[in-house]
């Protein structure tokens, strides 16, 4: 990479070159031209534009996207640039400003609802895919990753140099790390080491000036912001440095189903008790499907048991019978491994394969939730009663919709040690598990996409009693626009709090403040985006 310095002269140079003024909305050929103009840029920009009238146009830009309800958007991006260095990024800023044009940033493409390449006016997107340079330095414990580079390139890149540093981020192989990072990110190690974003020591962001700034350049307020408070909203995101933990040699997972009828309901309602109280060496999340019961065939609910437990099963198995006997666990449902090999078992335990593959299955790239999806987020504080959850069950086993997964994730453990106002991610101690609900269809159509969709409202709406309240939390990388938006990109904070509070907390006004001083036209701006403030609310 580059030496900041010399991206500094390169933006005093573009301050000259291009002065404010009022958009408007020109055509793709007059943004392009600016790029190839731009000065000092590399002249490879070139081989990295995608117009509409590009043969490669729509493979580019349908590669990632991972939700097909937003496949077939309107407007499309007038112009896809795919950024090979930090010029690339810094023209595309300043021309986009030039031209009237919105941006849109992706990395993996996952976002729940398509922020990253859906907008309603005129726009570009910057696709990173082609920035993925990840550098490990093992011997100080930490690594240098380009936001493009996806969750497992990054954990195969910690794998190839040693066997006893991990990273703390999400299970799913396939997510972006530009994204990921900015929204938080929780994995399997949240409970020992906190979320990705609790373990990024610096990041190199472009502004809204064509600036490349560092974390000293940016200062620590946004680098507070970027560090949680959802992509989009600050800059462009080029790289990361992260601190890499350590773990054991050897760790051990287990994937336990137990049918309502194998006393699910029991078990669970022991889970909630403890799963936030148990050494925080031990992760164990709960999956929740409808299956076919193994006795009649029938539809019925299975809760899967999921884990990660960073030491061997002889000390396992002792833990277990103590906190949660109940599920019975058994030496023959443990597996030890290595960390690699614990996160191959858990992207098969999402993708139904065997969970025996070699480690270079994280460089896969294909869709884990392959079809139309909504999802939304939920926090708990206080266990779910008995009541509650049979009516969650009735729920799931409803058979208007084609697939569902609830999947529970703890809290506690180092969750519980980190202030809520340290990174704009507020949701710490006094939480005990959150909820990711989803479900997914293969039907194309209107009737389809509304079946499902009421379908997850309705459930969002019967959990409403026993989910956090004032506000009712979510998760800003779980995104979901039914909890508000801005209208047009545009919307006073007051509005905007709707749903900002619920995703931030007391953090919203701080993110607003911060995204004030760095971005005060608005020009990175989406559904939810993070908003100005006026003069009145400063
Ligand atoms: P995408 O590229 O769509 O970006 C998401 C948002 O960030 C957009 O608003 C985008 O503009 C912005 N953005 C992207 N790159 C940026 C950059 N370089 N600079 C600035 N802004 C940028 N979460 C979790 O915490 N734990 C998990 O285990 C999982 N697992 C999971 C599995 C699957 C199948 C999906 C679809 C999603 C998850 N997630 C998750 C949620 C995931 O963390 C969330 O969707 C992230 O925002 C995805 O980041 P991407 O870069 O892939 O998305």
């Amino acid at each position: 990479m580059k030496h900041l310095s010399s991206y500094f002269t390169f933006a005093t140079a573009i301050a000259l070159f291009f002065s404010y003024e009022p958009p408007s909305q020109d055509t793709p050929e007059k943004f392009v031209q600016c790029l190839n103009n731009y000065p000092n840029i590399s002249n490879s920009i070139s081989d990295v534009l995608y117009t509409q009238s590009n043969s490669a146009y729509s493979s580019v830009l349908n590669v990632t996207i991972q939700n097909l309800r937003y496949l077939n958007t309107i407007p499309k991006p007038q112009v896809i640039v795919t950024p090979l260095d930090v010029s690339h990024i810094q023209a595309t800023i300043i021309c986009a400003q030039r031209h009237g044009l919105q941006i849109r940033t992706r990395s993996g493409g996952h976002d729940y609802e398509g922020l990253s390449y859906v907008a309603e006016s005129p726009f570009v997107i910057v696709d990173l895919l082609n920035l993925r340079e990840v550098t490990v330095d093992a011997e100080n414990k930490t690594a240098w990753v380009q936001s493009g580079a996806l969750l497992g390139e990054l954990y195969y890149r910690i794998y190839e140099k040693s066997n006893t540093l991990a990273f703390p981020a999400g299970v799913c192989y396939s997510v972006g790390t530009g994204g990921h990072f900015s929204g938080g990110g929780y994995g399997v190690l949240m409970r020992k080491y906190g979320l990705a974003a609790d373990n990024i020591v610096d990041a190199q962001l472009v502004d809204v000036n064509g600036n490349l700034l560092d974390r000293q350049a940016m200062g620590e307020d946004l680098f507070w912001a970027i560090r949680g408070g959802g992509g989009a909203s600050f800059g462009v995101v080029v790289a990361w440095k992260i601190k890499l933990v350590p773990v054991p040699p050897t760790v051990t997972v287990f994937n336990v189903g137990r049918t309502l009828e194998e006393n699910a309901t029991e078990i669970f309602q022991k889970w909630q008790l403890v799963a936030s109280k148990l050494d925080e060496r031990i992760y164990i999340r709960v999956d929740i499907n409808r299956v076919n019961s193994r006795e009649d065939g029938k539809k019925t609910v299975q809760l899967n048991f999921v884990s990660l437990f960073l030491g061997g099963v002889e000390e396992l198995l002792p833990l277990m019978q103590k906190s949660l006997p109940e599920l019975g666990l058994e030496r023959k449902d443990c597996t030890e491994t290595s960390w690699i090999g614990s996160a191959v078992f858990l992207n098969a335990v999402l993708i139904g394969t065997s969970g025996h593959e070699a480690p270079e299955f994280l460089l896969n790239r294909t869709q884990i939730y392959s079809g139309f999806f909504k999802a939304k987020s939920d926090y708990v504080r206080q266990p779910i009663p008995v009541d509650g959850l049979r009516g969650l069950w009735r729920f799931l086993s409803n058979d208007e919709i084609e697939f569902t997964q609830i999947e529970l994730a703890p809290y506690g453990g180092r969750m519980d040690e980190i202030s809520e106002s340290e990174l704009p991610f507020p949701y710490r101690s006094g939480y005990i598990f959150h909820i990711h609900y989803v479900t997914i269809w293969q039907t194309a159509g209107d009737e389809a996409a509304q079946r499902h969709m009421n379908w997850i409202r309705r459930l969002y709406k019967y959990m409403e009693p026993y989910v956090s309240n004032s506000p009712r939390a979510a998760y800003v990388n779980y995104r979901d626009l039914d909890i508000g938006v801005n209208n047009n990109g545009y919307t006073s904070y007051d509005q905007a709090s709707i749903w900002g509070i619920k995703y931030f907390g007391n953090n919203f006004k701080r993110l607003a403040t911060v995204k004030t001083k760095v971005d005060p036209y608005n020009f990175f701006r989406n559904k939810q985006s993070i908003p100005t403030l006026s003069e009145e609310e400063i």
